[in-house]
This record gives structure tokens, sequence and C-alpha cells, in this order.
């Protein structure tokens, strides 16, 4: 790889340029779950073909139902072919007065002596790694006006919410999406100075309930004391979803959920995290999880339950003597090995029914179902990868399994018949979908360095 030196110097010489570049992206509010900014969303999507076509990608945006998805391509016939798929939507901001400035007016400030970051909705998550994939590209392509491997990227808009029209673009271009390996750049590093390759992601099933009583909102003076509360309803409900030791009481939740090798468990007890390092730096000392878990345990490789919203009745300014006719949730679990995500989804709708006092009635929204996701941890592209990061980071690389969700590498393996490689330079520290998002400059510099890295021992 003669040529890697003058791509990585290439690098360090423009990182203030390609801050700018991502600050210029940041800026666009791209909010997908949120139709207001449908036409911002379109102009976040835009702003990346141009710059693909900037760099001689042929690119355009796909049309979906929702957010269009950007696709470009730049094949290289006789070398290998790579996938690299992220997501230019971001989270809500809400709320936003806890931001420290704006979110979409990213600024570059320092946090720690030496350690500086860029800040805004979704410096990290997912506009500040993808860019780190692009601008290695850039940099090798201004240096040897070549890339070393074919590339297709597609960056979707609609990954904040469940991704609901991917899995279907997929199908549908499944020849001209298809490669050797897809590439992610959305997840983490183990720590500041530490490099991963994560290994396993958990699933989700996000379920919406709404429990309906009365035909109308009663008064409660009139009515309380014989009319069924929705709100009581489903708070028990909800309050039996775990029980005192933290384990989710759904009959037959847990079929799938493989118990770790006694190999495994020495490696976590050998990573020594704490509640105290972990839980620390969020304002809390003790893990709610399951008792007899170790804690990253309980953040990886355990399924979990979360109310993630929860309304009903009157929530305005003063009182209101009211009996409510609905009450609703918001659900999500989070799943692992080889839980089933239609057989948890139906054994939750049946734990709600089975608790329906009479005249009280619930009907469901499902917002999605994927499976766990784990990736062979020998493939070659995965060993070329942990070596090139560990050069790049002069520590080696680990491989990690996370807590998060990336659907799509599920679809790559199911439609396309492809493992998939994620590399990403997060930190836990980083504030995804939390006011004050941020990404260190060191992620952002040093994961673009490895991205050139890493592409040049593919294509070798
Ligand atoms: N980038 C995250 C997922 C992630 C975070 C993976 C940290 C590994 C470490 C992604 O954008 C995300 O938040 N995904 C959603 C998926 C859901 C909406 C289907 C999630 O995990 O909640
Ligand atoms: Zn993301």
């Amino acid at each position: 790889m003669p040529k890697l030196p003058a791509i990585l110097s290439r690098l360090d010489a423009e990182l203030d340029a390609s801050l700018a570049r991502l600050a210029s992206w940041i800026a666009i509010p791209s909010i997908s779950t949120d139709p207001a900014y449908a036409a911002d969303s379109r102009r976040a999507a835009q702003w990346l073909r141009d710059d693909l076509e900037s760099l001689g990608f042929k690119a355009s945006l796909r049309e979906t139902p929702g957010q269009p998805i950007v696709v470009g391509h730049r094949p290289k016939p006789g070398a290998p072919h790579v996938l690299f798929y992220g997501h230019y939507d971001v989270q809500p901001v809400d709320p936003l007065t806890l931001w420290e400035s704006e979110p979409f007016k990213p600024v570059v400030k320092e946090i720690a002596p030496g350690r500086k970051v860029i800040t805004g909705r979704g410096a990290c998550d997912d506009k500040g790694q993808v860019m780190t994939f692009i601008e290695a590209l850039r940099a090798t392509l201004k240096e040897t006006g070549d890339l070393p491997v074919g590339i297709t990227i597609l960056v979707e808009g609609e990954e904040e919410s469940g991704s609901p029209n991917l899995p279907p673009f997929v199908a549908a271009n499944a020849e001209e999406l298809k490669a050797d390996v897809a590439l992610i750049c959305d997840t983490g590093m183990w720590d500041r100075e530490t490099p991963a390759i994560t290994a396993s992601l958990r699933g989700l099933v996000y379920q919406e309930v709404t429990i309906t009583c009365a035909d109308r909102d009663l008064h409660s003076g009139l009515f309380g004391g014989a009319a069924a509360n929705p709100i009581h309803v489903l708070s028990s409900i909800v309050a039996a979803l775990r029980d005192e030791t933290g384990r989710i009481t759904i009959p037959g939740f847990y079929d799938g959920v493989e118990e770790p090798t006694a190999e495994q468990k020495a490696d976590w007890q050998a990573l020594g995290l704490t509640e105290a390092e972990f839980l620390g730096g969020i304002g809390l000392k003790r893990s709610i999880g399951e008792k007899g878990r170790m804690l990253i345990e309980q953040i990886q490789s355990r399924p979990t339950c979360d109310v993630n919203g929860i309304w009903g009745g009157y929530i305005g300014e003063g009182t209101k003597t009211v009996i409510a006719a609905k009450a609703s949730a918001k659900i999500s679990f989070r799943l692992v090995g080889k839980q089933d995500p239609q057989k948890i989804a139906a054994a939750f709708q049946a734990f709600v029914r089975a608790r329906l006092p009479a005249d009280v009635t619930a009907e469901f929204i499902a917002h999605g179902a994927s499976p766990a996701i784990a990736v062979p941890v020998d493939s070659l592209a995965l060993l070329k990868a942990q070596a090139a990061l560990t050069e790049e980071w002069g520590r080696k690389a680990v491989t990690i399994g996370s807590g998060g969700s990336i659907p799509v590498a599920g679809d790559f393996k199911r439609t396309l018949g492809m493992d998939t490689l994620l590399v990403g330079f997060g930190l836990d520290d980083d504030r995804l979908h939390s006011p004050n998002e941020k990404y260190d400059l060191s992620s952002f510099h040093k994961g673009q360095r490895s991205w050139a890295r890493i592409l040049q021992a593919l294509g070798a």
C-alpha cells in the first residue's frame, strides 16, 4: 500500500475543510419522524448526492413513500466491491432548552484539555460517522485518482424511525446493491483510545398499545368508583412486565436467548466494566438490570423491555377531575440471540389482553420487529479491518457486542446474502438521541484515517 502515507497526510492537512463540510450537513435539520422536516430531509439527501457526484460517483435520490434514499455507485471491475450503509436522518431535538448551543448550528469546542468535539444533532449519529467514510474516499481519490475497491453507497433518511421503506427497497434493488461485504459506520468504540468492531447488535420489537375503557372522558366525581380507568389498567400492565429481579414476565419471552460460555464470561470479567463507571456519567449509580447478570451482559446480551412513552388523561396546567377514555404507551423490547420478533410481538399482545378487566379493550400498532444480529468474527474482511484499526490507533481493535439496533444488517444477510462489517467511532458520552450530541474530533479524524487504511486493506 505505497500510497497510504500520502492519503493519511492529506486527511491530516484537510481536517478543517472536512469539519466545515460536516458542519454544513449537520446544519440541515433532517428529523425523519416529524413530517414538518420533510423538505429539510430532502435537502440533506441532496447535499450528500451532490457531494458523491463531486467524487465521481453516479448518485441519485431514490424516492420511497417516505424520505428519499441516496444511492451512489463507483464500480471497479475486477476489484472487490463493498456496500456502505449509513443514515442522514437524525432524532428530534427536544427538550430544546437543554441544549448549550443550537442543535443545528454546530460548533467546535474544547470539553477538556486537548479534547475537542463538534456539537449538534447528528454530529455523531450518523452524519459524523458517515463523513469519516466519505472523507477517506475523497482523500484517496485526490491522492491516487482511484479507489482500491468498487463502492456502492446507500444512505437512508428514516433509520431513526425504524426504516419502514428500506427493506422493500433492498429487496427490489437486490441485484444493484449486492456486494462482497457491507460496511456500516453507525456503532461505537470500546473507549476513547480503543477501536472496536461490533460483532452483535440487539434486535428490536416496538409496539404501541392503546387501552380504551368508557366511550368518552368522564367526570371522576360522577363515575369514579365504578368506571374503569384506562391509565390504571395500563400502568398495572406495564408494572407487571418486569418482576422484582428484573426478569421480563411475558411467557416465552426468553425462548432463543443463549447463555454465555465460560470463556465469554471470563472475557467480560476481564473488561472490568463497573456500574459506577458506566452509570456515573449519566448521574446514576445502580443498575436496575436483571439480578445475577454482569452489567456488560445486561446491556449487550440480555433482552430488555422499556416503556418509551406513556400518556393519557389530563396533563395541562392545573387540575381536571377526569377519567380518560383512553391511555397509551410505546413499549420496546431489545432482542438477543434467536429470539423471534414476531413471536415476542404476539406474546406481548397476549400478555396485555390477558390482563384486561371486563369492558376494557386494547389496540396495538406494530412499529417494527427485527431480530438480533451476529456477524462472523473470523471473516477475512473483519480480520483485515481489525489489523487496519490496530495499526491506526496503536491498540488492538477489540470485537464487542452492542446493545443498539441497526435492523438493515439483518436484511443485508437475509436478502442479499451478505455479511456486514460494523466499524464505528462513537463514544458512550456522545449523547446520542439526547441534548448536546457531540462527536470527538479524534473520532472524526482518526475515523477517516481508519477507513483509508481499511479500504486499502480490502482492496489488497
Ligand atoms: N446508531 C444507532 C444504533 C447504535 C447506537 C448502535 C450505539 C450501536 C451503538 C442507530 O441510529 C439507532 O439509534 N438505531 C435505533 C434503531 C431503531 C429505531 C430501529 C435504536 O437502536 O434504537
Ligand atoms: Zn445511527
